[in-house]
């Protein structure tokens, strides 16, 4: 179970993502629409904590990710880029299997 609660991220005087909220139970998918620089990425790295947070809560599993091992964590969600090198490392038959695996 993950849950987001209103996660907000600065950088300098920029917000680059404000109140966003929501919850997501095992086995349940959710995609995150918007358009290029709407805070989509920027949303994935706090969630994995690449980033820190500057406003808001992050609880997996009913527990503050931020009192979690990191390496717990990290045996629990992964995020995998879109960036172009990833897609010339692996041909598109590749990718696509990969996606769907
Ligand atoms: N490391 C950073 N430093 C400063 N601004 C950033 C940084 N990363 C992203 N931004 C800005 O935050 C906003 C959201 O970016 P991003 O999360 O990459 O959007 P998306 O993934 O939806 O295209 C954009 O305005 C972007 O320029
Ligand atoms: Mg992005």
């Amino acid at each position: 179970m993950l849950e987001v609660r209103n996660l907000r991220k600065n950088y300098g005087t920029q917000t680059a993502v404000e109140n966003v909220s929501f919850s997501l139970s095992p086995g349940e998918k959710l995609i995150l629409l918007g358009t290029s620089g709407s805070g989509k990425t920027t949303t994935l790295k706090m969630i994995n904590r690449l980033i820190e947070p500057s406003a808001g809560q992050i609880w997996f599993d009913n527990q503050d990710a931020r009192q979690q091992n990191l390496n717990t964590c990290a045996s629990k969600w992964a995020m995998l880029s879109s960036k172009r090198a990833f897609f010339l490392i692996l041909r598109w038959p590749k990718t696509l299997l990969y996606f769907l695996k």
